[in-house]
């Protein structure tokens, strides 16, 4: 049996939870658009072609932001090509996924549709191979009122009302070598910070993302920043980071542990940052937006769809990287959300990616059912109840040492605390692939009343961790939690081996 003590404390709070970190991503790759959220003759799409048991999948897992086209997509991308009549719109290749493009879904298409999933949308422009003349004229297309060519194409083309689009980012992962139009990051930085002025000219109100790194382990990582924040500082309002996980060779104690590694990113890339406002003598501060993040099984694939082998033929929306998630991937992706959520006071946009088919949630099969994977549950249960106030964890935990993030704590905890309905919500994963977890919680300050829910996610009866969801049948999902008991300013409970769970308890001020 492990033992983990939690101390929160009411006067210890890290930061309002910053509602956007619940984001999703929707790219042009694979079937996340085509036959995803969009697939015109399937039994349940609307009369504009949205699969509604997708969009109610979407809409029970609680996105509130989603960030569109690209990714990879969008290094190529012309966004002319998806206004106006469909059957004018031309077929493209796109060479990021070696697909071919219709363009039959397109800039309307997705704000309709986050319209009706209830989602904020974050636009991605293409300075891959286009630039500032074509980042400005996006904007006034989608936010100007009209009386100017653009915002009057935009009311042409259906759309009266302004799409009032907030959230920008530069570009996407322009630190890669296999971007299209990579650049070193002086390039990167001077593009950078000349399309975030020629865009805010055009709409002051916007809020904008600079790439940032690909994944922690960039031979650029930390060098990038650096350069791209001297350049664009002033100009841009957060940085991004990338991360993808994977179990490499079994060795599922180090997967387990992979939020450590999230942990180090975040506080490395926080850290520049705030070197460069020292530095520059800058005022504002630059937060963070970890606009790609997930499980990925990026190697041990080998099948006819992996991405970037080019396949013989070009085809429309090919299955690619259709990840079937786990037990294990479910409590990795539980730690990931603390991590995130732990870090909102300057990580403050996050985006899973992607929301269906692609490394997804939401899994859907052309003209057939749509189901919810095994992640669907931790992402649904923390979008609901992470309300109010962040509150810091004080965790001593036992350790499990891990071959490739050293020691980790059995136990990961987050906690949130919502003053308004007077419920401290908990989100626990136990890393022990073997041990139950007794956790005992201290919360000073408050007197705790009545436990409210308690539901966990671990191997269901007659599976194992590596049990997971499919069209046939989804046997990963959330049971109650027995056992959690309240008692003054004591809350303990028993986590099962190899877990994620959600406990809210009624709390007063003591
Ligand atoms: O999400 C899949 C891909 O991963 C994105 O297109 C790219 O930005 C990242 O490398």
């Amino acid at each position: 049996m492990a033992r983990a003590r939690v101390v929160l404390d009411r006067d210890f709070t890290v930061a309002e939870v910053p509602r956007r970190i619940f984001g999703s991503f929707v790219e042009h790759m694979g079937r996340c658009v085509y036959t995803g959220i969009y697939e015109p003759g399937h039994p349940a799409a609307d009369e504009r072609g949205f699969r509604r048991d997708v969009l109610d999948l979407v809409t029970e897992m609680g996105p509130t932001v989603v960030r569109y086209p690209g990714g990879n997509f969008v290094s190529g991308y012309n966004w002319e090509d998806g206004v106006g009549p469909v059957e004018d719109r031309p077929v493209r290749l796109d060479g990021a996924w070696h697909t071919v493009e219709t363009n039959a879904f397109g800039l309307h298409e997705f704000v309709e549709w986050s319209k009706l999933a209830g989602v904020e949308v974050m636009e991605a422009i293409n300075l891959g191979t286009r630039g500032v003349d074509a980042a400005r004229e996006l904007v006034e297309y989608a936010n100007h009122p009209g009386g100017t060519r653009l915002s009057d194409m935009r009311i042409a083309n259906g759309a009266a009302e302004p799409f009032d689009i907030k959230l920008w980012c530069l570009g996407n992962e322009l630190d890669g070598p296999w971007q299209i139009g990579h650049k070193t990051p002086e390039e990167y930085g001077r593009l950078a910070q000349e399309a975030a002025k020629a865009m805010r000219f055009v709409d002051p109100t916007i809020e904008l993302v600079a790439v940032g790194s690909s994944n922690s382990g960039m031979p650029t990582f930390g060098t990038w920043e650096q350069t791209v924040l001297r350049h664009a500082y002033d100009e841009i309002d957060y940085i991004s980071l990338h991360a993808y996980y994977q179990e490499h060779d079994g060795d599922a104690a180090s997967f387990l542990a992979s939020a450590l590694d999230m942990d180090y990113f975040i506080e490395s890339v926080i850290s520049t940052a705030d070197a460069i406002r020292a530095s520059g003598k800058h005022r504002k501060q630059v937060d963070l937006s970890f606009d790609e993040w997930n499980v990925w099984y990026q190697s041990g694939l080998e099948t006819e769809d992996q991405p970037h082998k080019v396949a013989a033929t070009w085809r429309q929306h090919p299955r690619l990287i259709e990840d079937a998630y786990n037990v294990t991937d479910a409590v990795v992706v539980g730690t990931f959300l603390n991590s995130l959520l732990r870090h909102g006071d300057r990580v403050k946009i996050a985006n899973q990616a992607q929301l269906v088919n692609v490394i997804a949630p939401i899994r859907s099969e052309p003209g057939g059912p749509a189901w919810r994977q095994s992640i669907f549950w931790p992402f649904a249960r923390m979008s609901a109840l992470a309300r109010g106030q962040i509150l810091r964890t004080a965790v001593s935990s036992d350790v499990i040492d891990t071959a490739r993030h050293g020691g980790a704590d059995a136990v990961d905890v987050s906690a949130t605390w919502d003053a308004e309905s007077g419920v401290v919500a908990l989100f626990l994963a136990n890393r022990g692939l073997a041990d139950a977890a007794d956790v005992e919680i201290a919360l000073r300050g408050f007197a705790a009343g009545r436990v409210r829910s308690a539901e966990v996610l671990a191997a269901p009866e007659g599976g194992d961790r590596l049990t997971a969801n499919s069209a046939d049948g989804q046997p990963v999902g959330l049971r109650e939690l027995d056992g959690v008991s309240a008692d003054g300013e004591t809350l303990t409970l028993r986590l099962p081996a190899l877990s994620w769970a959600v406990v809210t308890v009624e709390v007063a001020p003591a």
